[in-house]
């Protein structure tokens, strides 16, 4: 890849920034347009730093600092995806000085398009995390004492499996199926807590499961102790939701911050799936 030199480049005096805002879950979005002034080698984070030290859009109005998340900074949490200038990914590693390559008009920057909407930028993805409880995407342990060293793994599978092992949870892959329906309940009026949570569980659990879920259960069934739960996985991967409903459309593995291999995992998978529902028919 070509090293940017900004002194080399025609770099403009201000950055304009538009903001998709939301003030909380269910709210009506609506845009606002910020202005900051170009500095070198900015990332997306820095940017809305700056963004919520002004508390001032561009004409002026000050208005409510723009809430985002993050944790790492380096592209290993999987916490800051939002869409910026239309394309899902990380804004800790999305570049200022990139991004205006691509267009060096204004940055736009929207939450991911698939969860719903917390605040502004920031959404909820517990879908994400139910989809790799459904799909048992752990090694299964029954104590914390000391059992020694684990199984020893061959060469080719531990690289089969070190790609698989990055995934971030970020959401990337999510956000860019087409597959991927996004699914915002809300909480019905005399409704409990517990009725509410019960009822969004059981709505995840009919949606797609997900290409980071097909993934991680292909992992885990490659793992010597976590195969221990391959049946369950794979029971999981033909249920609802399951594998079935990828379409192949391959938008997810274009996306991948870690360039996970997706599709090679969901072709992975729909072998197993189809050797162990004929097992499944035999043992019947
Ligand atoms: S290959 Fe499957 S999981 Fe990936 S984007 Fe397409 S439909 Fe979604
Ligand atoms: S598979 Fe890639 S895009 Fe999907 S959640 Fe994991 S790291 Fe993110
Ligand atoms: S802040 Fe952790 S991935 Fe961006």
């Amino acid at each position: 890849m070509i090293a940017l030199d900004p002194a080399e480049k025609k770099r403009p005096e201000f950055i304009k920034v538009r903001v998709k805002r939301q003030d909380g879950p269910g709210k009506d979005p609506y845009w606002q347009l910020f202005q900051i002034k170009y500095e070198p080698e900015l990332n997306i984070i820095s940017v809305l730093q700056r963004i919520a030290a002004l508390a001032t859009t561009s004409d002026g109005k000050k208005v409510a600092p723009v809430a985002w998340d993050c944790g790492c900074l380096e592209e290993v949490c999987g916490s800051c995806t939002m869409q910026i200038n239309g394309r899902v990914r990380q804004s800790c590693s999305a570049l200022v000085d990139r991004l205006l390559e691509e267009n060096d008009d204004e940055l736009v920057l929207e939450p991911m398009s698939k969860f719903p909407v917390i605040r502004d930028l920031i959404v909820d993805r517990k879908r994400l995390f139910r989809a790799l409880q459904r799909v048992k995407a752990w090694v299964p342990v029954d104590s914390y004492y000391d059992m020694g060293s684990g199984e020893r793994q061959l060469r080719s599978t531990q690289e089969q499996n070190y790609p698989l092992s990055q995934c971030m949870s970020c959401g990337c892959c999510l956000d860019a199926c087409p597959q991927y329906g996004k699914i915002e309940l809300e909480q019905r009026e005399g409704e409990s807590d517990e009725a509410f949570q019960a009822r969004e569980l059981e709505a995840f659990d009919e949606g797609f499961v997900g290409p980071h879920a097909i993934s991680q259960a292909m992992l885990f069934n490659n793992h010597p102790t976590g195969k221990a739960l391959a049946g369950e996985r794979l029971d999981a991967l033909t249920g609802p939701g399951g594998i079935q409903v990828c379409g192949n459309a391959q938008n997810c593995v274009s996306v991948c911050p870690k360039e996970i291999p997706l599709t090679t995992s969901i072709a992975r998978a729909g072998r197993a799936t189809t050797v162990h529902m004929i097992k499944k028919w035999f043992d019947r």
